[in-house]
């Protein structure tokens, strides 16, 4: 397992930054990965598309098998596909350390979460813009990650929701209230404008694709993201 404490849990100052590879140049990917890898990004954010949960196809495990050969740290693995209780142990086997399903997608949820954790795996479970953050009330406890998506899933570079800023106190005080430890992590149309906010708001985690991967400097980009 790569995770470390200090890679994984969020210390009092430090919020975690996984940019996505989906906003990468995909006949590069290793160079993007090896990016990340000497950068002072914590993760790397992986978006896994089925083309039915969402209108948008990426990849799947041979693709990140393919990468995990050049990473140490650990992959965040996004799945937005359905029935993904089918794949668990395949993405495990890929290279996942952190597996998210989403809300959405999975009519067992609490039976899912538990089986990603026996895979020896962190448990995530992302929850789509339109979904109540209550709905997670019964499994918050058992997981380490909410990956709380601040735009529709599908696609890199859109713009962000901005009722996202309520949904992460509702989030946060859901949390307390279930004696939960899992990390917030917001997804989809973070930036150098808005990643002080979201992190002032309770963000742990921050995804950011096209922030990283559309800029001129992705490296310097990365830094900036970090020091929000
Ligand atoms: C969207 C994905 C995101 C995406 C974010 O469905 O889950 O991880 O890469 O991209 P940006 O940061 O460009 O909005
Ligand atoms: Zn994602």
């Amino acid at each position: 397992m790569r995770f470390r404490s200090a890679q994984y849990l969020r210390h009092t100052m430090a919020h975690l930054l996984a940019p996505s590879l989906l906003s990468a140049d995909f006949a590069n990917l290793q160079q993007a990965v090896e990016l990340i890898e000497t950068s002072e990004a914590a993760w790397h954010h992986l978006d896994v598309m089925d083309g039915v949960f969402v209108p948008n196809i990426t990849f799947g495990m041979p693709v990140i098998k393919a990468l995990r050969k050049h990473a140490r740290k650990p992959f965040d693995v996004h799945l937005m596909i359905v029935r993904p209780e089918q794949y668990i142990t395949a993405f495990r086997d890929a290279g996942a350390d952190l597996l998210s399903v989403h809300l959405e997608a999975s009519t067992h949820l609490h039976r899912t979460v538990q089986a990603i954790k026996a895979a020896g795996m962190k448990a995530g479970v992302a929850i789509n813009p339109h979904s109540r953050v209550d709905l997670l009330e019964d499994v918050l406890a058992d997981l380490d990650l909410v990956c709380m998506m601040s735009v529709n899933p599908g696609f890199g570079g859109q713009q962000f929701i901005e009722r996202t800023y309520a949904r992460i106190a509702a989030l946060k005080e859901l949390r307390a209230k279930c004696g939960s430890k899992a990390l917030i992590e917001i997804d989809g149309g973070v930036s150098a404008e808005n990643a002080g906010k979201l992190v002032a708001a309770g963000a742990d985690v921050l995804v950011a694709g096209n922030s990283v991967f559309g800029a001129a400097d992705p490296r310097t980009a990365i830094r900036t993201l970090v020091g929000a």
